[in-house]
């Protein structure tokens, strides 16, 4: 394996614009690979005006001649999937040949989605606000030993093991479910009748990687979610139920450490987060919901509103120091444009104590108040600019300001959603790796 390999991670909740970003430096490399979440994901591209959302699939797949990999560590619904490959064949693409699967990878079946939804109604207040997809109850079958993997599919024998966990799985949700049985007949049914279609895509992604590695391929992890719905570093409970971290890279594609090579961060300017959860800096009222309608900030999987705030630097810092971070991708700058003032959380403030990291209680970081520092805002428009030197004085020295409470080199800044809306800054870590 070579170390020109990079990783992209979302630094925030999600939804920083980590496709944008896989869609940019994807030319620079040859394999890309998803190593946890499942399509809870929803990475928007924009090329050439045409919009594509991925959710399972790893963004690179829009570059024709990419190999896209879906890790181990990534739970995978077979509708799902075959929809988002029918949607890309409709615009032209063809993932089949180019896209793979790890043999090891669980499967989310109907069980995995109507568990869900029972234990989500059985928190109230408390309900974590998830995607629905089926994501924690497919995890949690995984972690229980009782999990569904893609070399299990071809068990044709309704008595042998695939049939045998699919009986007792069902009979569980049966249990836990009220309302109308599953029958587990024609669960296995549908299963068994996915198995064709997937068998072709399924193979050994660790010595697809390694063999990849050897040959001098270079390989961009494509992290989902963000640290902060990291399973273990994130706001927990109100969390994804993996780990969207560089941790998650080893365990959930089978590389070893070295394999990792570089990381990028991506945040956006400002904050954003979907479903419950503490959000120290968020923004209600009239200003939020312009600062919502200005940066469009409805789901890409869902189309819930999302919810808005101020930038975190203790939040991207806890993000920095866990993933080792070597650059920062700062993107939606446009999106403050216009504001006569710009916040930035520096720090906590909880009770009679400063807090410079992210506690790990739920509570106490509901009850932190974020300490601001107040910046001017800019007139001229960021929108659609392409190098760093034509942005704002104003816009510089707020880029400026958050490499320095974060501790990071902002090596690309995005003004636009499209591919080419992009300043690269010159002598930057990004700037190496498309060279
Ligand atoms: P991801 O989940 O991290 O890939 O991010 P999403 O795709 O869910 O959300 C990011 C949204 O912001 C998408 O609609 C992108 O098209 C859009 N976007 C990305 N970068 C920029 C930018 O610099 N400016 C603006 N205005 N939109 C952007
Ligand atoms: P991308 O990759 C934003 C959030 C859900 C919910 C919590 C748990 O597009 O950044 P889950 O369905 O995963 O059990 O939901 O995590 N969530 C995301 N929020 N972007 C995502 O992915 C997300 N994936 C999950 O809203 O709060
Ligand atoms: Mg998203």
């Amino acid at each position: 394996m070579t170390t020109r390999n990079v990783a992209i991670v979302g630094t925030q909740w999600g939804d920083e614009g980590k496709g944008k970003l896989v869609d940019l430096l994807t030319p620079a490399f040859s394999i890309v690979a998803r190593y946890q979440g499942g399509h809870n994901a929803g990475h928007t591209v924009f090329v050439n005006g045409r919009k594509f959302v991925l959710h399972l699939i790893p963004s690179g797949i829009l570059h024709a001649g990419v190999t896209c990999v879906i890790g181990n560590g990534v739970v995978v619904d077979p509708e799902a999937l075959f929809a988002e490959i029918d949607e890309l064949r409709r615009e032209g693409i063809e993932p089949v040949g180019r896209l793979f699967i790890s043999e090891r990878a669980h499967v989310i079946l109907p069980y995995h989605r109507d568990v869900e939804q029972a234990a989500e109604a059985a928190r109230g207040d408390r309900r974590i606000g998830t995607t629905a997809r089926g994501i924690g109850p497919s995890y949690e079958d995984k972690s229980g030993r009782r999990g569904i993997r893609m070399a299990d599919l071809a068990d044709a024998d309704p008595d042998g093991p695939l049939g045998q966990t699919i009986r007792a799985n069902v009979c569980a949700r049966n249990r836990t479910v009220d309302g109308e049985e599953l029958d587990w007949r024609s669960v296995r049914q549908d299963l068994l009748a996915a198995w064709p279609r997937l068998e072709p895509l399924v193979a050994d992604v660790s010595r697809l990687l390694d063999d990849g590695g050897r040959k001098g391929r270079r390989i961009l992890f494509e992290g989902a979610q963000g640290t902060m719905l990291d399973l273990d570093h994130g706001t927990y409970p109100f969390v994804s139920s993996s780990n969207g971290t560089v941790g998650g890279i080893c365990a959930g594609l089978g590389v070893p450490p070295r394999a990792i090579g570089e990381v990028l961060g991506v945040s956006k300017a400002y904050s954003t987060r979907v479903g419950g959860g503490p959000f120290p800096t968020e923004l209600g009222g009239a200003f939020g919901e312009a600062l919502r309608e200005s940066g469009d900030e409805y789901g890409a999987s869902t189309g819930r509103p999302r919810r808005v705030g101020w930038f975190d630097a203790v939040v991207v810092r806890h993000a920095a120091r866990l993933n080792g971070l070597d650059a920062l991708a700062l993107t939606k700058l446009d999106v403050l444009d216009g504001l006569a003032e710009i916040k930035l959380c520096t720090h906590y403030r909880c009770g009679d104590q400063v807090l410079n990291d992210v506690p790990a209680s739920v509570g106490r970081l509901a009850s932190c108040k974020p300490q601001y520092e107040t910046m001017p805002g800019w007139s001229r428009p960021t929108a659609g600019l392409r190098r760093f030197d034509d942005l704002p004085v104003e816009a510089r020295r707020y880029i400026a300001r958050l490499e320095e409470v974060t501790g990071q080199t902002v090596a690309i800044v995005s003004t636009g959603s499209d591919r080419n809306d992009t300043i690269i800054r010159p002598g930057s870590a990004a700037a190496r790796w498309l060279a």
